[in-house]
């Protein structure tokens, strides 16, 4: 089940009140913008750069970079340090009498953050103007701002500087398009939603939430006035209590526009992740499995666990796996908007900067697989992604195919095939059963994935989705090349921000009509083992039937509960050699009866060769 977003906030905070509810990802989209004018209008032509650019730069930077995970001796382990004020359960003034001396910028070099992230090959950034502890990288001169009984002054920059303002500068001379991440949480403010929550109040003070609207709408018009070119307003997070109107968002849309009209907003000013207000939907570290559809996202993603800075977060990501979500993301129609936690010195981590620089070099030859590419016309593929221009697919591979030659499932006459690391070398395509066989030379991942352009006349005529056998004779039907059929419930459930190595599944098989099957290629004959992978769920019980080749495989599920998907036998199936000379073999899988609200997901079918 996806684990929900806003609960698990609620138990992250110790039930510390900030959230009221739960929250889900549903929201309805007959109001995209709050019914506000100028919006909706003018959305292709603002969105132009964003479609284009695919690539950009987070950056989690305030007073919690300055404790790096831990605050007077004691080490958070939570993720998310940047939540590191609610961890401890710290009064602003302490926790800003600490950490305002810490935060000394003696590394910071804005100038030299805005090259490596060209150098990498973003076209956009978006900065934490201010997070949820309510410190601001801007100047305010809102009177709350300035001069505030909790802590003295909620801005961050030193008398006579605006870190703000120079790191904004610094990227857009660097040609970068610039955003401002905003929170709506504030964990200071009297009048805010969460006041008090970590502060004491003497005086019993009631909060005026009208108070805390006019000063986020005066600071939202502080960015949007006082700063040149905003092209991205990122506000972060509503609830399902506190959302759109509880941030008066209709004034704050009605003149934002009118001070940036070419100006992008993200859905949450709104509840929910995927919800489809605003301009674009966002993800927070996971690739929806189908993407999107009908709408621009962007999957906003770690290097290593935080957004913030930490000093004992050391899980960094490798740079295959980043290149791995990063391309996943642009072939599934998506944005990647790859995050760095700068220090309270103002230095970003080493193994970022490493990994910033290897994209780079990887960017420099294959960025036109990226920019202004959409979304790969296949399900899903062995071997890598897909991405796509008019007449041209670009195949990122990431696992060389056994053969060494990739079985592209089209109809289309092939023009011309290359590699971007050599665009003159053509590569020699044959075709087999109607498929172009394209030849990958080997190559280590330690570089990247390979690039290999296919020119082909006219739109991609995408071949039945056929599934492989892999190089060890296994073949594996999964979530991700499964055809769905009826599915009234049915659905692909992938990974979610707080579990993102959970395996893509089939979920939410309520209705026995909705169906499954696979068309596979077998190309060995004899027995196979047959193994289901499944989350059990005592809740969810009932009983499949896989039938393929004239033989019936019925399984039924037990109650159950684990900790984790499963593996269970199915049986064993038999291959005769009459089999192998067909174009496919379809693999039906049905859902016989269900106890409960579903059946338990199912992650994948494998057959396995049995040796004899
Ligand atoms: C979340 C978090 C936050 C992080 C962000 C990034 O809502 O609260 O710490 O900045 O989203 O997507």
């Amino acid at each position: 089940m996806k684990i929900n977003f806003l609960k698990w906030k609620c138990a992250a905070a110790l039930g510390m009140l900030l959230c009221m509810t739960e929250g889900s990802f549903a929201q309805t989209k007959s109001q995209p913008y709050e019914g506000v004018p100028g919006w909706t209008e003018s959305q292709d032509k603002r969105m132009e750069w964003f479609r284009e650019a695919r690539f950009g730069l987070f950056i989690h930077w305030g007073l919690y970079s300055a404790a790096g995970g831990s605050f007077e001796g004691k080490q958070y382990p939570q993720h998310y340090a940047e939540w590191i004020q609610t961890w401890g359960k710290i009064p602003s003034k302490q926790y800003a009498a600490v950490l305002k001396p810490k935060f000394t910028l003696r590394s910071f070099e804005p100038k030299a953050w805005a090259r490596l992230a060209k150098k990498a090959g973003m076209k956009y950034m978006v900065l934490t103007s201010r997070h949820h502890e309510g410190f601001s990288l801007f100047n305010s001169q809102q009177p709350y701002a300035v001069k505030n009984d909790i802590t003295g002054s909620a801005n961050l920059s030193p008398k006579g500087r605006d870190l703000y303002k120079e790191i904004m500068s610094a990227f857009r001379q660097e040609g970068l398009k610039v955003g401002a991440y905003y929170s709506l949480l504030d964990w200071q403010h009297p009048d805010s939603y969460e006041a008090f929550n970590l502060n004491p109040n003497p005086d019993n003070h009631k909060p005026d939430h009208n108070r805390y609207k006019e000063y986020l709408y005066g600071q939202i018009k502080e960015l949007a006035q006082n700063y040149g070119p905003l092209d991205m307003l990122w506000p972060d997070f509503s609830s399902k209590q506190h959302q759109g109107e509880a941030w008066g968002t209709k004034r704050i849309l009605t003149d934002l526009i009118k001070w940036q009209p070419n100006i992008i907003i993200n859905n949450r000013f709104w509840e929910g992740l995927e919800n489809k207000n605003g301009d674009i939907g966002t993800p927070e570290k996971y690739i929806p499995p189908t993407g999107l559809p009908g709408m621009d996202w962007e999957v906003s993603h770690t290097m290593n666990e935080s957004y913030g800075y930490s000093a004992h977060d050391q899980n960094w990501k490798s740079f295959p796996k980043i290149m791995q979500l990063f391309v996943e993301t642009v072939s599934k129609g998506g944005n990647f908007l790859l995050n760095v936690g700068p220090d309270g010195d103002g230095a970003i981590p080493a193994p970022a900067v490493e990994i910033m620089e290897r994209i780079g070099d990887w960017m420099q030859v294959n960025s036109e697989a990226i920019y202004g590419t959409t979304a790969s016309p296949f399900q899903a593929l062995d071997w890598g992604y897909c991405t796509q221009k008019e007449g041209k697919l670009y195949l990122h591979v990431f696992d060389r195919p056994a053969g060494g030659s990739i079985d592209l499932p089209i109809k289309n006459k092939v023009l011309a095939a290359y590699g971007l690391a050599a665009p003159k070398t053509r590569l020699k395509v044959e075709t087999k059963a109607g498929k172009p066989q394209i030849p990958v030379d080997a190559f280590t991942i330690e570089s990247g994935p390979k690039v290999i352009v296919v020119e082909i006349q006219g739109k991609p005529l995408v071949e039945q989705n056929l599934t492989q056998t892999q190089a060890d004779g296994r073949i594996i039907m999964n979530a991700n090349n499964a055809n769905l059929q009826e599915a009234k419930g049915l659905k692909i459930i992938g990974a979610n921000t707080h579990d993102p190595n959970r395996p893509n599944a089939l979920g939410q098989w309520k209705d026995p009509n909705d169906r499954i099957y696979w068309d596979i290629k077998i190309q060995k004959p004899g027995k196979y083992r047959v193994l289901i992978n499944y989350l059990p769920n005592a809740k969810h019980t009932g009983t499949l039937l896989l039938s393929a080749l004239g033989q019936k495989f019925p399984f039924v599920f037990g109650v159950e509960n684990g900790s984790g998907f499963k593996d269970a036998e199915l049986g064993t199936l038999e291959v005769s050699q009459q089999v192998i000379g067909e174009p496919s073999t379809r693999m039906n899988l049905q859902a016989t009866e269900i106890k409960g609200d579903a059946l338990p997901e199912i992650a994948s079918i494998t057959l396995i060769p049995i040796k004899e």
